[in-house]
């Protein structure tokens, strides 16, 4: 079918004065005895069209006016500038054919439902203007980020899915297996026999594409990867899901400042973007979900971002105690609370937080000169906390392995990851991104769950 967004009736001015036809769904429809009035949107446009129905011009008036919110319609009609009214142009209608009915019971009722209620209807909820501002947004931030990536020579790796080592050593992960869960082959010693299962062995969905972009990133040089990663974590928090989208950029030659360089100019680029391509969906933002959201964008856009130590940034929270519900000393871990205050209070900013204890990180960061601390870093943004982790890998072999030694790994299983530090290792850094996390920042919403379509949390795997 030939048809015209709405974005385009806002946008072309050629198109004022000429028959158009538009197909949507129907937000508002009202009528008085010869003239009715209907809302269409399509979602392409947040503001949707203003449909004008005439009873001497429509043969069908009756059955159009008699539709229900939530019908889908295809308008043909002429597009007009109304330059006295709210909304600023508006389709006479010549022609309106319905494609597909509604009933008054339709969940999506005019007036404004509370994101848990929304929560509850995840199919529907596409069609509100909260949640086509916040897809649209996470659609241009992807583009942006591929933009971003392929314009600084990066290539985009897949890595796998399914997986056999944990990357983050945290034990967070959900076992992938085609046994039988009511007839589970036994080994002697009363365990799961993995040999007998699909690979031979027990695997899992991974936590991070890390491991295997080190090995593409010392063949190609600069990689990222933008997949799908799962965590078990019982968190239940705003910021935590089961299944999220990170992109782990990973470059060779280069070190922890590289890396922060760059993790700073992608997000600036990222924010750039959305600031030019999605006005209408941050201007929307800004006035309903989260006042000032503009001018914090723009704010990073221009800022540079801030810098401290973990134990610079423990010994200014520990003069903070009082803040807290969690006290602070050396050795543990921050608290979204304490990366809040850090961000937020002191900072104001996106800070990088550096140098943290190795107990307190994985085993692939590169051990500090102190013998203490890792070449790590997090990057902490208002509102949210933690968006980005990061470090310099240890390509040291024998550094390497007596830090697994230490945390218990089993040295087999990693050969492949220990033979990049036998042939040819180089100084490298990578960090991951959490795109929910970054979505949320740039859109302003506080739940995770309200900027992926279909979330998975502890207990809800719905849709
Ligand atoms: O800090 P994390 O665990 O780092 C890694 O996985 C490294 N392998 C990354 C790397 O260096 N290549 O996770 C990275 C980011 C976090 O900063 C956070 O933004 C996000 O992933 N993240 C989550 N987002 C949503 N729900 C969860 N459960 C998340 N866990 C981590
Ligand atoms: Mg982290």
């Amino acid at each position: 079918m030939e048809r015209t967004t709405i974005e385009d009736l806002y946008k072309n001015a050629e198109l004022v004065g000429k028959s158009v036809t538009v197909a949507g769904w129907v937000r508002t429809i009202r009528d008085s005895k010869s003239v009715g009035f209907l809302q269409i949107n399509d979602g392409s446009y947040l503001a949707g069209i203003q449909v004008v129905l005439e009873e001497q011009t429509l043969s069908n008036y009756e059955e159009i006016v008699r539709q229900n919110v939530g019908a889908s319609l295809v308008v043909t009609g002429e597009l007009v500038l109304t330059p006295q009214a709210k909304q600023s142009r508006e389709i006479l209608a010549h022609t309106v054919q319905v494609e597909g009915g509604s009933t008054p019971d339709y969940p999506l009722q005019k007036k404004r439902h509370s994101v848990e209620y929304l929560r509850t209807i995840a199919h529907l909820r596409p069609r509100t203007n909260l949640l086509l501002a916040v897809n649209r947004i996470r659609s241009e931030a992807a583009q942006a980020i591929h933009s971003y990536f392929y314009s600084q020579g990066f290539s985009y790796v897949h890595t796998p899915i399914i997986t056999g080592s944990d990357c983050e050593g945290a034990g967070e992960m959900f076992t992938v297996t085609s046994l039988d869960l009511d007839a589970l082959p036994k080994t002697e010693q009363g365990t799961v026999d993995f040999h007998e299962d699909f690979f031979g062995q027990k695997t899992s969905l991974t936590v991070s594409g890390q491991l295997e972009g080190e090995c593409m990133a010392m063949a190609l040089g600069k990689i990222y990867t933008f997949g799908p990663t799962f965590r078990a974590e019982r968190s239940n928090t705003q910021r935590h899901a089961a299944e999220f989208w990170m992109i782990e950029p990973e470059f060779a030659f280069g070190d922890l400042q590289d890396d922060m360089d760059l993790a700073e100019d992608m997000l600036k680029f990222v924010v750039g973007w959305i600031l030019t391509r999605c006005k209408e969906e941050v201007a929307f933002l800004d006035k309903f979900i989260s006042t000032g959201l503009e001018d914090r964008l723009w704010q990073v856009k221009e800022s540079e971002f801030g810098h401290i130590t973990y134990t610079e940034a423990v010994k200014l929270l520990e003069k903070n105690a009082g803040q807290f519900e969690y006290p602070v000393s050396w050795g543990m871990d921050l608290q979204t609370e304490h990366e809040r205050y850090l961000t937020e209070q002191i900072f104001q900013k996106p800070v990088f937080v550096t140098d943290y204890p190795k107990e307190i990180k994985s085993f692939y960061m590169r051990l500090n000169g102190d013998g203490k601390t890792v070449a790590a870093m997090d990057l902490l943004v208002p509102g949210i906390g933690e968006m980005i982790g990061g470090s310099q890998r240890e390509e040291r072999l024998d550094y390497l392995q007596k830090r697994m030694q230490e945390l218990g790994l089993e040295e087999s299983q990693y050969q492949w990851y220990l033979d990049l530090r036998r042939y040819g290792s180089v100084k490298h850094a990578g960090f991951g991104l959490g795109f929910e996390r970054l979505v949320m920042y740039l859109t302003g919403v506080t739940n995770i769950r309200d900027v992926l379509p279909f979330p998975r949390t502890t207990g809800h795997a719905g849709f």
